[in-house]
Protein backbone atom coordinates (compact mmCIF):
# COMPACT_ATOMS: atom_id res chain seq x y z
CA UNK A 1 0.00 0.00 0.00
CA UNK A 2 2.75 2.29 1.10
CA UNK A 3 5.83 1.23 -0.48
CA UNK A 4 8.15 3.90 -1.52
CA UNK A 5 10.51 4.16 -4.74
CA UNK A 6 13.29 7.09 -5.15
CA UNK A 7 14.76 7.23 -8.01
CA UNK A 8 17.74 9.16 -9.04
CA UNK A 9 17.33 11.26 -6.49
CA UNK A 10 19.73 14.37 -6.30
CA UNK A 11 19.98 17.61 -3.99
CA UNK A 12 22.42 20.03 -3.77
CA UNK A 13 22.65 23.60 -2.06
CA UNK A 14 24.51 26.77 -2.47
CA UNK A 15 24.89 29.16 -5.02
CA UNK A 16 26.04 29.44 -8.41
CA UNK A 17 29.68 29.13 -7.54
CA UNK A 18 29.99 26.90 -4.90
CA UNK A 19 27.69 23.86 -5.01
CA UNK A 20 27.57 21.20 -2.06
CA UNK A 21 25.55 18.05 -3.11
CA UNK A 22 24.01 16.74 -0.37
CA UNK A 23 22.36 14.04 -1.77
CA UNK A 24 23.77 11.90 -5.01
CA UNK A 25 21.43 9.98 -7.64
CA UNK A 26 19.79 7.97 -4.87
CA UNK A 27 17.91 4.75 -5.73
CA UNK A 28 15.76 2.51 -3.27
CA UNK A 29 13.27 0.73 -3.39
CA UNK A 30 11.35 0.88 0.35
CA UNK A 31 8.58 -1.91 0.47
CA UNK A 32 5.58 -1.12 2.64
CA UNK A 33 5.30 -2.39 6.51
CA UNK A 34 9.50 -2.44 6.76
CA UNK A 35 11.96 -1.05 9.24
CA UNK A 36 14.33 1.06 7.63
CA UNK A 37 17.24 2.85 8.29
CA UNK A 38 19.48 5.31 6.92
CA UNK A 39 22.64 5.02 8.72
CA UNK A 40 25.97 6.91 7.75
CA UNK A 41 28.42 9.80 9.49
CA UNK A 42 27.60 12.78 9.93
CA UNK A 43 26.43 15.10 6.81
CA UNK A 44 26.32 12.47 4.84
CA UNK A 45 23.15 13.33 3.55
CA UNK A 46 20.58 11.06 6.08
CA UNK A 47 18.30 14.40 7.12
CA UNK A 48 18.28 15.67 3.74
CA UNK A 49 16.93 11.80 2.04
CA UNK A 50 14.39 12.37 5.18
CA UNK A 51 13.13 15.84 4.21
CA UNK A 52 12.96 14.79 0.47
CA UNK A 53 11.14 12.06 1.27
CA UNK A 54 8.64 14.21 3.81
CA UNK A 55 7.90 16.80 1.30
CA UNK A 56 10.23 19.88 2.35
CA UNK A 57 13.29 20.08 -0.13
CA UNK A 58 12.28 19.44 -3.56
CA UNK A 59 14.79 17.29 -5.51
CA UNK A 60 17.23 18.93 -8.17
CA UNK A 61 16.60 15.50 -10.24
CA UNK A 62 14.78 12.08 -9.80
CA UNK A 63 11.26 11.83 -8.48
CA UNK A 64 9.79 9.75 -5.46
CA UNK A 65 6.99 7.43 -5.65
CA UNK A 66 4.29 6.36 -2.78
CA UNK A 67 2.58 3.28 -4.79
CA UNK A 68 1.92 4.80 -7.70
CA UNK A 69 1.73 8.27 -7.06
CA UNK A 70 4.42 10.54 -7.84
CA UNK A 71 4.62 12.73 -4.54
CA UNK A 72 8.02 14.73 -5.34
CA UNK A 73 9.70 15.64 -8.74
CA UNK A 74 11.82 18.52 -9.73
CA UNK A 75 8.60 20.66 -11.14
CA UNK A 76 7.08 19.90 -7.60
CA UNK A 77 6.03 18.20 -4.59
CA UNK A 78 3.10 17.20 -3.00
CA UNK A 79 3.13 19.31 0.60
CA UNK A 80 4.29 16.90 3.56
CA UNK A 81 0.36 17.27 5.24
CA UNK A 82 -0.58 15.51 2.12
CA UNK A 83 1.76 12.39 2.06
CA UNK A 84 -0.24 10.43 4.46
CA UNK A 85 3.60 10.82 6.06
CA UNK A 86 4.07 11.31 10.27
CA UNK A 87 7.88 12.91 11.37
CA UNK A 88 9.59 12.50 14.58
CA UNK A 89 12.56 14.88 15.38
CA UNK A 90 15.79 14.51 17.74
CA UNK A 91 14.27 17.43 19.87
CA UNK A 92 11.27 15.91 20.18
CA UNK A 93 9.50 19.40 19.07
CA UNK A 94 6.45 18.95 21.81
CA UNK A 95 4.79 22.30 22.90
CA UNK A 96 5.97 23.29 26.86
CA UNK A 97 2.47 24.75 27.12
CA UNK A 98 -0.17 22.05 26.52
CA UNK A 99 -0.56 18.97 28.33
CA UNK A 100 0.33 15.36 27.01
CA UNK A 101 -3.35 15.47 25.95
CA UNK A 102 -3.38 18.71 24.33
CA UNK A 103 -0.16 17.70 22.62
CA UNK A 104 -1.22 14.66 21.32
CA UNK A 105 -4.59 15.97 20.01
CA UNK A 106 -3.35 18.77 18.05
CA UNK A 107 -2.70 16.72 15.01
CA UNK A 108 -6.36 16.25 15.12
CA UNK A 109 -8.24 19.75 14.88
CA UNK A 110 -7.28 20.22 11.80
CA UNK A 111 -10.08 17.19 11.14
CA UNK A 112 -13.14 17.67 11.53
CA UNK A 113 -13.75 14.88 14.04
CA UNK A 114 -16.28 14.63 17.41
CA UNK A 115 -14.57 15.22 20.83
CA UNK A 116 -15.34 11.66 21.28
CA UNK A 117 -13.73 10.83 18.33
CA UNK A 118 -10.49 12.99 19.30
CA UNK A 119 -10.25 11.39 23.05
CA UNK A 120 -10.89 7.83 21.56
CA UNK A 121 -7.76 8.30 19.22
CA UNK A 122 -5.28 10.18 21.64
CA UNK A 123 -6.44 7.35 24.16
CA UNK A 124 -5.20 4.99 21.44
CA UNK A 125 -2.07 6.85 21.01
CA UNK A 126 -1.31 7.32 24.46
CA UNK A 127 -1.66 3.51 24.68
CA UNK A 128 0.49 2.24 21.88
CA UNK A 129 3.16 4.37 23.56
CA UNK A 130 2.90 3.46 27.18
CA UNK A 131 1.58 6.44 28.38
CA UNK A 132 -1.23 6.20 29.89
CA UNK A 133 -2.61 8.21 33.25
CA UNK A 134 -0.07 10.65 31.60
CA UNK A 135 -2.44 12.57 29.41
CA UNK A 136 -2.56 15.51 31.98
CA UNK A 137 0.77 15.66 32.98
CA UNK A 138 3.37 19.17 31.44
CA UNK A 139 6.03 18.33 29.45
CA UNK A 140 8.12 19.58 32.31
CA UNK A 141 6.52 16.96 34.25
CA UNK A 142 8.18 14.87 32.18
CA UNK A 143 10.90 12.48 31.58
CA UNK A 144 13.41 13.10 27.95
CA UNK A 145 12.07 9.47 27.13
CA UNK A 146 8.58 10.60 27.96
CA UNK A 147 8.54 13.53 26.34
CA UNK A 148 10.13 11.54 23.06
CA UNK A 149 6.85 8.87 23.59
CA UNK A 150 4.53 12.29 23.42
CA UNK A 151 6.37 13.15 20.09
CA UNK A 152 5.94 9.69 18.72
CA UNK A 153 2.04 9.58 20.02
CA UNK A 154 1.33 12.97 18.08
CA UNK A 155 2.86 11.45 14.62
CA UNK A 156 1.04 8.06 15.30
CA UNK A 157 -2.48 9.31 16.24
CA UNK A 158 -3.16 11.11 12.69
CA UNK A 159 -2.42 7.29 11.55
CA UNK A 160 0.39 7.88 8.98
CA UNK A 161 1.08 4.96 6.36
CA UNK A 162 4.76 6.02 6.78
CA UNK A 163 6.62 7.42 9.93
CA UNK A 164 9.86 9.21 9.38
CA UNK A 165 12.42 9.63 12.28
CA UNK A 166 15.25 11.57 12.60
CA UNK A 167 17.79 10.71 14.91
CA UNK A 168 14.73 10.20 17.73
CA UNK A 169 17.04 8.27 20.27
CA UNK A 170 20.25 10.66 20.55
CA UNK A 171 19.20 12.83 23.44
CA UNK A 172 18.30 10.16 25.78
CA UNK A 173 20.80 8.11 28.10
CA UNK A 174 22.60 4.55 27.11
CA UNK A 175 20.31 2.81 29.42
CA UNK A 176 16.36 4.62 27.73
CA UNK A 177 18.23 4.38 24.38
CA UNK A 178 18.29 0.62 24.40
CA UNK A 179 14.56 0.35 26.20
CA UNK A 180 13.31 2.86 23.27
CA UNK A 181 14.58 0.58 20.33
CA UNK A 182 12.75 -2.30 21.80
CA UNK A 183 10.05 -0.21 22.13
CA UNK A 184 9.99 1.12 18.58
CA UNK A 185 10.78 -1.92 17.54
CA UNK A 186 7.53 -3.45 19.03
CA UNK A 187 5.61 -0.28 17.83
CA UNK A 188 6.69 -0.92 13.91
CA UNK A 189 5.48 -4.84 14.09
CA UNK A 190 2.10 -3.98 15.87
CA UNK A 191 0.80 -0.90 13.55
CA UNK A 192 2.27 -2.41 10.16
CA UNK A 193 3.34 1.85 9.29
CA UNK A 194 6.78 1.47 7.88
CA UNK A 195 9.35 3.43 9.59
CA UNK A 196 12.28 5.26 7.78
CA UNK A 197 14.74 5.49 10.38
CA UNK A 198 17.76 8.12 10.24
CA UNK A 199 20.77 6.83 12.87
CA UNK A 200 24.97 7.73 12.87
CA UNK A 201 24.95 4.48 15.37
CA UNK A 202 25.38 0.69 13.40
CA UNK A 203 24.38 -0.64 16.85
CA UNK A 204 21.07 1.03 16.42
CA UNK A 205 20.44 0.31 13.02
CA UNK A 206 21.55 -3.08 13.40
CA UNK A 207 19.12 -3.86 16.14
CA UNK A 208 16.15 -1.98 14.47
CA UNK A 209 16.41 -2.34 10.78
CA UNK A 210 14.64 -4.81 8.27
CA UNK A 211 16.80 -3.22 5.63
CA UNK A 212 20.05 -0.69 5.99
CA UNK A 213 20.55 1.99 3.86
CA UNK A 214 24.28 2.60 4.25
CA UNK A 215 25.12 6.47 2.90
CA UNK A 216 28.28 8.10 2.40
CA UNK A 217 29.10 11.55 0.91
CA UNK A 218 25.94 11.67 -0.17
CA UNK A 219 25.67 8.25 -2.34
CA UNK A 220 23.95 5.01 -1.35
CA UNK A 221 26.70 2.78 -0.69
CA UNK A 222 24.76 -0.42 0.16
CA UNK A 223 21.20 -1.86 0.99
CA UNK A 224 20.57 -4.50 2.59
CA UNK A 225 19.21 -6.63 5.88
CA UNK A 226 21.54 -6.09 8.91
CA UNK A 227 23.11 -9.58 8.80
CA UNK A 228 24.18 -8.88 4.47
CA UNK A 229 25.89 -5.21 5.37
CA UNK A 230 27.69 -6.48 8.53
CA UNK A 231 29.03 -9.80 7.18
CA UNK A 232 29.26 -9.20 3.70
CA UNK A 233 29.83 -5.22 3.47
CA UNK A 234 29.54 -3.91 -0.67
CA UNK A 235 32.75 -2.07 0.02
CA UNK A 236 35.63 -0.56 2.72
CA UNK A 237 33.83 2.52 3.46
CA UNK A 238 30.83 0.20 4.80
CA UNK A 239 33.34 -2.15 6.33
CA UNK A 240 34.29 0.20 8.15
CA UNK A 241 31.32 2.05 9.21
CA UNK A 242 29.74 -1.02 10.48
CA UNK A 243 32.00 -2.01 13.15
CA UNK A 244 35.36 -2.72 14.10
CA UNK A 245 37.43 -4.25 11.09
CA UNK A 246 41.47 -4.39 10.72
CA UNK A 247 42.48 -3.42 6.96
CA UNK A 248 45.19 -5.39 5.53
CA UNK A 249 46.80 -4.15 2.13
CA UNK A 250 47.80 -7.48 -0.27
CA UNK A 251 47.22 -9.00 -3.39
CA UNK A 252 46.24 -12.34 -5.05
CA UNK A 253 48.58 -14.21 -5.40
CA UNK A 254 46.78 -17.35 -7.04
CA UNK A 255 43.20 -18.21 -7.89
CA UNK A 256 41.25 -21.48 -7.99
CA UNK A 257 37.69 -21.89 -8.52
CA UNK A 258 35.90 -19.16 -6.40
CA UNK A 259 38.82 -18.88 -4.16
CA UNK A 260 42.19 -16.47 -4.23
CA UNK A 261 45.44 -16.81 -2.50
CA UNK A 262 45.90 -13.61 -0.68
CA UNK A 263 49.44 -12.68 0.15
CA UNK A 264 48.81 -10.16 3.26
CA UNK A 265 51.39 -7.37 4.78
CA UNK A 266 52.13 -8.83 7.71
CA UNK A 267 53.28 -12.17 6.14
CA UNK A 268 49.53 -13.07 6.65
CA UNK A 269 48.56 -15.96 3.80
CA UNK A 270 44.80 -16.36 3.46
CA UNK A 271 42.91 -18.39 1.06
CA UNK A 272 39.49 -16.43 0.85
CA UNK A 273 36.59 -16.68 -0.92
CA UNK A 274 37.03 -14.39 -4.15
CA UNK A 275 34.67 -11.81 -5.55
CA UNK A 276 34.03 -11.78 -9.23
CA UNK A 277 35.70 -8.67 -10.35
CA UNK A 278 39.28 -9.53 -8.60
CA UNK A 279 41.76 -10.76 -10.82
CA UNK A 280 45.30 -12.17 -10.34
CA UNK A 281 47.85 -10.07 -9.51
CA UNK A 282 45.78 -7.36 -8.24
CA UNK A 283 46.08 -5.23 -5.05
CA UNK A 284 43.82 -5.48 -2.45
CA UNK A 285 42.50 -4.86 0.97
CA UNK A 286 41.29 -7.45 3.11
CA UNK A 287 38.69 -6.52 6.02
CA UNK A 288 38.82 -9.42 9.21
CA UNK A 289 36.51 -8.55 11.98
CA UNK A 290 37.94 -8.82 15.53
CA UNK A 291 35.98 -11.11 16.72
CA UNK A 292 36.93 -13.33 13.80
CA UNK A 293 40.38 -13.58 15.09
CA UNK A 294 41.37 -15.98 17.26
CA UNK A 295 44.25 -16.18 19.78
CA UNK A 296 45.77 -19.06 21.54
CA UNK A 297 49.18 -19.19 23.61
CA UNK A 298 50.10 -22.13 21.82
CA UNK A 299 52.28 -21.51 18.25
CA UNK A 300 49.70 -21.34 15.29
CA UNK A 301 50.37 -20.68 11.44
CA UNK A 302 51.19 -16.69 11.97
CA UNK A 303 52.10 -15.74 15.71
CA UNK A 304 52.17 -11.88 17.09
CA UNK A 305 53.09 -10.37 20.25
CA UNK A 306 50.18 -8.50 22.70
CA UNK A 307 50.79 -5.01 22.90
CA UNK A 308 47.40 -3.75 24.21
CA UNK A 309 44.42 -5.13 26.50
CA UNK A 310 41.34 -4.10 27.13
CA UNK A 311 38.69 -5.17 29.23
CA UNK A 312 35.17 -4.39 28.16
CA UNK A 313 33.02 -6.51 30.40
CA UNK A 314 31.40 -9.00 27.55
CA UNK A 315 34.59 -9.60 25.75
CA UNK A 316 38.19 -8.51 25.68
CA UNK A 317 40.09 -6.69 22.90
CA UNK A 318 43.59 -7.05 22.09
CA UNK A 319 46.22 -5.07 19.97
CA UNK A 320 48.68 -7.62 18.65
CA UNK A 321 51.60 -6.89 16.73
CA UNK A 322 52.57 -9.60 13.68
CA UNK A 323 55.11 -9.24 11.40
CA UNK A 324 56.39 -5.73 9.78
CA UNK A 325 55.22 -4.37 12.94
CA UNK A 326 51.23 -4.47 11.53
CA UNK A 327 48.86 -3.93 14.49
CA UNK A 328 45.86 -6.33 14.68
CA UNK A 329 42.72 -5.81 16.49
CA UNK A 330 41.30 -8.80 17.99
CA UNK A 331 38.49 -9.77 20.65
CA UNK A 332 38.06 -12.73 22.79
CA UNK A 333 35.53 -13.66 25.54
CA UNK A 334 36.05 -11.80 28.28
CA UNK A 335 37.66 -15.02 30.28
CA UNK A 336 40.09 -15.58 27.66
CA UNK A 337 42.94 -13.66 28.72
CA UNK A 338 46.29 -12.88 27.45
CA UNK A 339 49.30 -10.55 29.19
CA UNK A 340 50.77 -7.68 27.46
CA UNK A 341 54.36 -8.54 25.33
CA UNK A 342 52.77 -12.62 25.95
CA UNK A 343 53.53 -14.28 22.32
CA UNK A 344 50.44 -15.85 20.71
CA UNK A 345 49.15 -17.77 17.92
CA UNK A 346 46.58 -16.15 15.72
CA UNK A 347 43.65 -17.88 13.82
CA UNK A 348 42.12 -15.94 10.82
CA UNK A 349 38.58 -17.55 9.56
CA UNK A 350 39.08 -16.62 6.21
CA UNK A 351 35.62 -17.38 5.04
CA UNK A 352 34.30 -14.29 7.07
CA UNK A 353 36.98 -12.00 5.26
CA UNK A 354 36.28 -9.50 2.74
CA UNK A 355 38.19 -8.36 -0.21
CA UNK A 356 38.19 -4.92 -1.82
CA UNK A 357 40.04 -3.54 -4.48
CA UNK A 358 42.79 -1.44 -3.23
CA UNK A 359 42.26 2.38 -4.91
CA UNK A 360 45.39 3.44 -6.99
CA UNK A 361 46.08 6.38 -4.77
CA UNK A 362 46.42 3.98 -1.63
CA UNK A 363 48.66 1.12 -3.79
CA UNK A 364 50.80 4.00 -4.40
CA UNK A 365 50.95 5.55 -0.96
CA UNK A 366 51.63 1.91 0.88
CA UNK A 367 54.16 0.86 -1.85
N1 LIG B 1 19.52 23.76 4.08
C1 LIG B 1 20.79 23.53 3.78
N2 LIG B 1 21.56 24.48 3.20
C2 LIG B 1 22.86 24.24 2.88
N3 LIG B 1 23.48 23.07 3.10
C3 LIG B 1 22.78 22.08 3.68
C4 LIG B 1 21.41 22.26 4.05
N4 LIG B 1 20.96 21.09 4.60
C5 LIG B 1 22.02 20.24 4.57
N5 LIG B 1 23.11 20.83 4.02
C6 LIG B 1 24.40 20.19 3.79
O1 LIG B 1 24.20 18.98 3.13
C7 LIG B 1 25.03 17.95 3.65
C8 LIG B 1 24.18 16.79 4.16
O2 LIG B 1 23.47 17.24 5.32
P1 LIG B 1 22.44 16.35 6.11
O3 LIG B 1 21.46 15.78 5.15
O4 LIG B 1 21.90 17.19 7.21
O5 LIG B 1 23.36 15.19 6.68
P2 LIG B 1 23.15 14.20 7.92
O6 LIG B 1 21.72 14.24 8.34
O7 LIG B 1 23.57 12.86 7.38
O8 LIG B 1 24.08 14.65 9.00
C9 LIG B 1 25.87 18.59 4.73
O9 LIG B 1 27.11 18.93 4.20
C10 LIG B 1 25.07 19.81 5.11
O10 LIG B 1 25.94 20.84 5.57
MG1 LIG C 1 20.89 14.72 10.21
Amino acid sequence: MAGITISSLSKSYGGRHLRLTAVQDLDLAIQDNQFITLLGPSGCGKTTTLRLIAGYVTPDTGSIHVGDRLVSAPSGVVPPERRGMGMVFQNYAVWPHKTVYENIAFGLKLRKLSSTQVRDKVEGALDLVNLKGLAERFPNELSGGQQQRVALARSLVVEPDILLLDEPLSNLDAKLREKMRGELKQLQRRTGITFIYVTHDQAEALALSDQIAVMHAGRLQQFGSPFDVYTTPANRVVADFMGLVNLVPGRIRSISGDMAQIEADGGLVLVAPRPPEMALGMEIEIAIRPENIRLSATPETFAGVVSERTFLGNLCEYVVVIAGGRALRVQTHPLQQFSIGQNVGITIDPSQCSLFAREPDAVASAA
